[in-house]
């Protein structure tokens, strides 16, 4: 898997990952597919948003239809008609947050599943091999998620079994031409732990870098300067990526901070509950206010939504329950990312990314109209 720098601005990067199924421009925002599918809109919609990689869930298809099930299909790509590249996380996240009856110990996590209650173990050996079943492109350690707040002892304990496991993902993933693993960063929101597991797993040697462990609740500022003391100490020529980050104002200030990738399903959960992010902030459009207003929801958006309906239609399709409500609002917002993200790179590259940081800060702080 190859990763180019083109340009850097400050701290922030505008870069190429290659991989066996295409290459991603960095900064990159990776659409969440969870289950298989980017819920409500179709893999071509995805790509037309400007999408060029998204993200599946190692947890949610180990249960359904299970990894096996997923190769005998074609693997994760033929099986959703998603041909670009995928990144999936390693499962230790999603058992952590939806998982019942949860057991670590240091072989891996012992849960009973969401669905139907039956029980399971995941290792960083069988994580890795579900990786490989469904053809993940960019597979993730298996990692703990240490929970926020933490004490120095805890988050020290946490970080130092990530890292054995990131050594054990390490030996058992299955290198091929056009595939990567990442490590996860831990360390909670000390700065000393945050280097260590830097140098653990730059030791151990990765093709990319995550930041795990951040957006749990510690808030943007503390967010941001753990990032001022983990990305400087990461291999430069590797890409770089936060996880489950964020609102805009979150990715612009990790883009300044050297972030190249991020994930996160406010775009698309947010959508189907009448959440549009606009360029002056959010907006909901079930609210009264848009039932009379003829204007799109964001005029400077190419998107079906904002070219063809009016909010006050789309406001009718939420109270009405009309499903084609929550996929217009997805299709937006994915676009909006996508579109901002379009920007921060262009930015990079122009050498003015702080002068278009600052603007777009100071619009997504006006509010909407
Ligand atoms: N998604 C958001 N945060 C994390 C994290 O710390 N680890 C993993 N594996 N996934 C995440
Ligand atoms: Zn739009």
């Amino acid at each position: 898997m190859g990763f180019d720098v083109h340009a850097t601005d400050g701290m922030a990067r505008r870069g190429t990952l290659t991989t066996a199924h295409g290459t991603v421009e960095t900064p990159a925002f990776m659409p969440v597919g969870t289950a298989g599918t980017v819920k409500g809109m179709m893999p071509g919609s995805v790509k037309t948003t400007g999408a060029q990689i998204i993200l599946g869930n190692t947890y949610h298809l180990m249960l359904r239809p299970t990894a096996e099930r997923v190769a005998q299909l074609g693997g994760l790509h033929r099986f959703m008609n998603w041909h670009g590249p995928i990144l999936t996380d390693s499962g230790g996240f999603q058992v952590m947050s939806l998982s019942d009856l949860r057991k670590m110990s240091e072989d891996g996590v012992t849960f009973k599943s969401h669905l139907d209650g039956k029980r399971h173990h995941l290792t960083p050996e069988r994580s890795m091999q579900i990786q490989h079943l469904l053809d993940s492109n960019v597979t993730m350690c298996l990692d703990e998620c240490t929970a926020f707040p933490a004490t120095h002892e805890v988050a020290e304990k946490s970080m130092k079994l990530s890292m054995r496991w990131a050594q054990r993902s390490r030996d058992a993933f299955v290198e091929r031409p056009g595939y990567g693993l990442f490590g996860i960063v831990q360390g909670s929101v000390y700065a000393d732990l945050r280097a260590e597991s830097v140098k653990a797993l730059t030791d151990i040697g990765f093709d990319g870098y995550a930041v795990g462990g951040l957006a749990v609740g510690e808030g943007q500022q503390m967010m941001f300067d753990t990032l001022d003391v983990t990305t400087p100490l990461l291999p430069k020529d590797r890409p770089r990526y936060l996880m489950g980050v964020g609102k805009p104002s979150d990715i612009i200030g990790a883009v300044r901070r050297g972030i190249d990738m991020f994930d996160c399903v406010m775009p698309t959960r947010s959508g189907r509950t009448g959440q549009a992010f606009v360029r002056r902030g959010v907006l909901n459009i079930r609210n009264a206010r848009h039932a009379h207003d003829d204007r799109p929801l964001d005029e400077k958006c190419g998107c079906p939504a904002c070219r063809s309906y009016s909010r006050g239609y789309l406001h009718h399709l939420f109270k009405a329950g009309e499903m084609l409500g929550p996929m217009l609002l997805t299709w937006h917002n994915l676009s909006y990312y996508q579109d901002l993200m379009a920007d921060l790179r262009r930015a990079i590259a122009q050498g003015c990314f702080e002068e278009r940081a600052a603007e777009l800060e100071a619009q997504l702080l006006l509010g909407d109209i």
